[in-house]
């Protein structure tokens, strides 16, 4: 099959999912799991998540569109994010979306519009990082970017805000953060901070939303199980899990763990350096950030050990190196190298640079299927308006 490409293993997606809504069913029965579609927005994913009782969870118009698009219910759609138009924040109410208003402007609209509320309305909250390890959390200086303050005050006019429009509704409160380590005592330190807020303010919350930021199906790390009994063992202090929703929006959980990036070597060369490997990979499809130093791959080459290889992508910019092996067997023309656990923020994620995005397969039992083709330049070009 041409390189490059991505499969996506379905049984590992089965459990993943499985892992979280067992947790779900056996620790906070009636509780919502919604899949944070920025992770991977491939439609394929939305329709199976929508398929296996997954809600959607969104940050944009286009995700909201696109979550539809893909049979995801209004009622089944999370709207997150700062960046809602009204356009949409009045689909959202009329559909039955759970809404969580991250933001000023969407309080402003409310306001003015006084939208009835067919779902769930929650707030953002700004969690305070102080309130972590500082390994654990960064922004330690300049706090985060979403929601409202509980220590200065901001969220409680935000609350106080929707009880002049809705009278005394209950509301959830989100409380994701992005964390450095995935470590069970973040989503522990999350509850407790739930919990000041809940007993400060006197509230019974529709929901408290925990956010994203799990491990998922990596051997040996915190797993749904132990995730969820640490956030109820604290949660339960002050919310009764009969009476309000817990809700999880896992994206690098979900999908991970589930995708390779299959890739081919196209060149090997000695400069006076090095060796230089060149493939039709690229670390634009498989470390968003450029951070990352090493991946689990496995290769079809069974030849001795070469000392030390320097693996770069198909791009023209050198800096496009994906890995250096050392004392691995050694590379040429034709080899295979696949990159195992590539499914965070990639498939979808950057444009056509250089080249289109790679073409997707699903691998359910021994049969591959194509989920997304290759767009064409000829599609490309097509796209041009003038
Ligand atoms: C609001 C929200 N929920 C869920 C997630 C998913 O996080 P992760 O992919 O780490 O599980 C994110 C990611 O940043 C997010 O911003």
């Amino acid at each position: 099959m041409k390189t490059p490409y991505f499969v996506i293993q379905e049984k590992l997606l089965a459990e993943n999912i499985g892992g979280f809504q067992e947790a779900l069913n056996t620790l906070w029965p009636g509780s919502i799991l919604a899949y944070s579609v920025k992770t991977n927005s491939l439609p394929w994913i939305l329709k199976w998540m929508d398929a296996h009782g997954v809600y959607a969870e969104v940050v944009s118009d286009e995700e909201y569109q696109l979550s539809l698009l893909s049979g995801c219910p209004a009622d089944r759609i999370v709207f997150n994010g700062p960046v809602k138009t009204e356009e949409y924040l009045r689909k959202a109410f009329e559909g039955g979306s759970i809404i969580n208003i991250d933001s000023r402007h969407e309080l402003d609209f409310i306001c003015r519009e006084k939208p009835a509320v067919h779902g769930i309305l929650g707030v953002r909250v700004n969690v305070d990082p102080s309130i972590f390890e500082s390994h654990d959390v960064g922004y330690q200086e300049d706090g985060f970017r979403f929601g409202f303050g509980y220590e200065n005050g901001e969220l409680l006019k935000a609350i106080e805000t929707l009880r002049e429009v809705y009278g005394d509704i209950p509301i959830g409160l989100h409380m994701h953060v992005n964390s450095i380590t995935r470590a069970l005592g973040v989503y522990k330190a999350i509850a407790r901070y739930a919990v000041k807020i809940v007993t400060d303010y006197d509230l019974t919350p529709a929901y408290i939303d925990i956010g994203g930021g799990f491990f998922g199906g990596v051997p040996g790390k915190t797993t749904p199980m132990e995730y969820i009994a640490g956030i109820r063992e604290e949660l339960e202090k002050a919310i009764d899990p009969a009476g309000t929703f817990l809700i999880l929006e896992p994206g690098s959980a979900a999908v991970g763990s589930t995708v390779e990036l299959h890739t081919s070597v196209i060149d090997v060369k000695d400069t006076a350096h090095g060796r230089i490997v060149t493939t039709d990979g690229s670390r634009i499809h498989i470390d968003p950030l450029w951070l990352k130093k090493g991946y689990m791959y496995t290769t079809d080459s069974k030849r001795p050990s070469h000392p030390r290889q320097v693996v770069c992508g198909y791009t023209c910019m050198d800096h496009d190196r994906l890995m250096v092996i050392e004392d691995k067997p050694e590379l040429k023309a034709g080899d295979h190298i696949v990159y195992h656990r590539v499914g965070n923020y990639t498939v979808t994620f950057g444009g056509p640079f250089i080249r289109p995005f790679p073409p997707v397969y699903v691998q359910a039992g021994e049969q591959l299927e194509l989920v997304r083709k290759q767009m064409t330049m000829d599609e490309y070009y097509r796209m041009e308006t003038v």
